[in-house]
């Protein structure tokens, strides 16, 4: 439990309700800084045995005990059972005596200071606990001071706007935070404001589920050995249930397999999408055929997933493996049809340029004068048909220098 909400709770519960207000019957007390106060004796006997009995208030000083009166401080102000305080200050903190008759009681006074932005002190907050779409209610009303000029309803010390007494909504998750009720009080003419102040924590739906994992409850996974793998599990549970990996130890025995932080989703509902991966690194013999479970656990069950690894086929040629072995056959034959296309085209080019480069020409040694020899009636024929047209320029260009006419 939270250190601060023992006195809190009990602060609460010692604030007995009585016709005129609550008395305060507690012995330490916390007042914010410059509040309107009171503290009002429990008077448990029906009636004042006799009206004439003295009522006295003191204040422990560091000299002793004072008697307070109404004349001590403009603050204070006496009515029988009540002391009054217009404003608290910080310099009222002490001990403070009631007396009447042999009736006395005493009250430890604390008073806190405000924070610079803060409309509340976190000392002086009612907890409450909400359920997610169940009413969120808020009531801004106060026990001794009745009749406020009015009030006003801040979250996390931000004005709602337009907030209607009792606030109330269907709880959502962005509701939580602190809600303070500010009354404002005139007293002698001036303004005086108190508040009072919700720690307002909105849980999920306390119904609970039945917890439930994802997926088939075995799954066969193919794994490479000397590769990674990560099995999943998830689970949509309450935000008590745990979600864990069965029977394995961290670095114990299987120093490659290690479990994920895991992620917890909330949903409107309250309820979390909770998942954990285990991550199994270059896979070997050992992690095959072995069980690996999952289970979520909860108040409502338990559920359990198992994966098994089994060793994928070598003979199989894995996918990627393929695609690339597809994609550099295609791009062989598109270079090798290219090249002979080219060949084909430049042939008697390519045969020149080998010589050219080589500067070697077989046909100078085989003792023969000439690689060819063409016999052609220049006279007959007109000087631009066809065969001229051969004789004359195609074939001295295509032959080279080689060639005598
Ligand atoms: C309430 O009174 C305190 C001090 O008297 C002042 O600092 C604060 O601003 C007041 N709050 C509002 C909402 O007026
Ligand atoms: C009230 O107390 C006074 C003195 O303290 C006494 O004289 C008177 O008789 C008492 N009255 C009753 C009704 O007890
Ligand atoms: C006043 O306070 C002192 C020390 O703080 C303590 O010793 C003493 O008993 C107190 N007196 C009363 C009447 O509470
Ligand atoms: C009120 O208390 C003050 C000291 O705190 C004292 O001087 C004064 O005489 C008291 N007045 C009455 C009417 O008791
Ligand atoms: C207590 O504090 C208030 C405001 O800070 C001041 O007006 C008052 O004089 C102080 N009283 C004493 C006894 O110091
Ligand atoms: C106070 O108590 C004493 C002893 O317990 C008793 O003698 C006395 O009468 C009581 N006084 C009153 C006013 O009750
Ligand atoms: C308000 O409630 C929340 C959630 O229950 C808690 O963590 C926090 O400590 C509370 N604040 C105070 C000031 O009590
Ligand atoms: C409440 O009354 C005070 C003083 O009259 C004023 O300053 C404040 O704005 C009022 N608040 C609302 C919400 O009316
Ligand atoms: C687990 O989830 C991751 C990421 O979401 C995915 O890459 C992986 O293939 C899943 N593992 C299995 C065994 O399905
Ligand atoms: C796993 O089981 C298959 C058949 O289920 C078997 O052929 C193989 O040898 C087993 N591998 C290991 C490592 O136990």
């Amino acid at each position: 439990m939270h250190r601060t909400e023992i006195p809190l709770a009990l602060l609460v519960l010692t604030f007995l309700g009585t016709s005129e207000g609550t008395c305060t019957s507690r012995l330490h007390i916390t007042a914010f800084e410059g509040e309107p106060f009171y503290l009002k004796y429990c008077s448990f006997s029906s009636e004042r045995e006799n009206k004439t009995t003295a009522i006295k208030w003191y204040k422990n000083e560091s000299h002793g005990l004072v008697e307070l009166n109404s004349s001590s401080s403009p603050r204070i102000i006496l009515h029988d059972y009540v002391l009054e305080f217009w404003p608290i200050e910080l310099n009222d903190s002490g001990s403070y005596s009631f007396r009447m008759g042999n009736d006395t009681h005493d009250w430890k006074l604390n008073v806190v200071g405000r924070g610079k932005h803060s409309c509340f002190t976190e000392k002086l907050v009612i907890s409450k606990v909400v359920e997610v779409k169940k009413s969120l209610h808020v009531a801004c009303e106060h026990s001794y001071y009745q009749k406020p000029v009015n009030r006003t309803l801040y979250k996390d010390c931000q004005k709602i706007e337009n907030s209607k007494n009792p606030f109330s909504k269907n709880a959502e998750f962005e509701d939580q935070g602190y809600y303070t009720c500010v009354f404002f009080l005139r007293h002698n003419g001036k303004l005086f404001n108190v508040t009072k102040t919700f720690n307002i924590t909105i849980v999920g739906d306390r119904n609970n589920i039945i917890p439930v994992l994802h997926g088939p409850k075995l799954t066969h996974v193919k794994v490479e050995l000397g590769k990674d793998i990560q099995l999943n599990c998830s689970a949509l549970m309450n935000e008590k249930d745990k979600i864990y990996w069965n029977n394995w130890k961290e670095n114990e025995n299987d120093p490659n397999i290690h479990e994920e932080e895991g992620q917890r989703i909330r949903t409107s509902e309250g309820k979390l999408l909770a998942s954990k991966a285990l991550i199994i690194k270059n896979i070997n013999e050992k992690n095959l055929n072995r069980s690996y479970s999952c289970s979520v656990v909860g108040k409502e069950g338990i559920d359990t997933k198992s994966f098994i690894l089994l060793k994928k086929d070598v003979i199989d040629i894995p996918g990627h493996v393929f695609t690339r072995g597809m994609i550099v056959a295609v791009l062989i034959s598109v270079v090798i049809v290219c090249l002979v296309t080219v060949g084909v085209i430049y042939r008697v080019d390519l045969v020149l340029f080998y010589r050219h480069f080589t500067r070697r020409d077989e046909t100078l040694t085989d003792g023969k004068t000439y690689d060819a020899f063409v016999s052609y009636l220049k006279e007959c024929r007109p000087e631009n048909g066809e065969e001229h047209a051969f004789a004359v320029e195609i074939l001295p260009r295509v032959l080279g220098e080689t060639f005598w006419v």
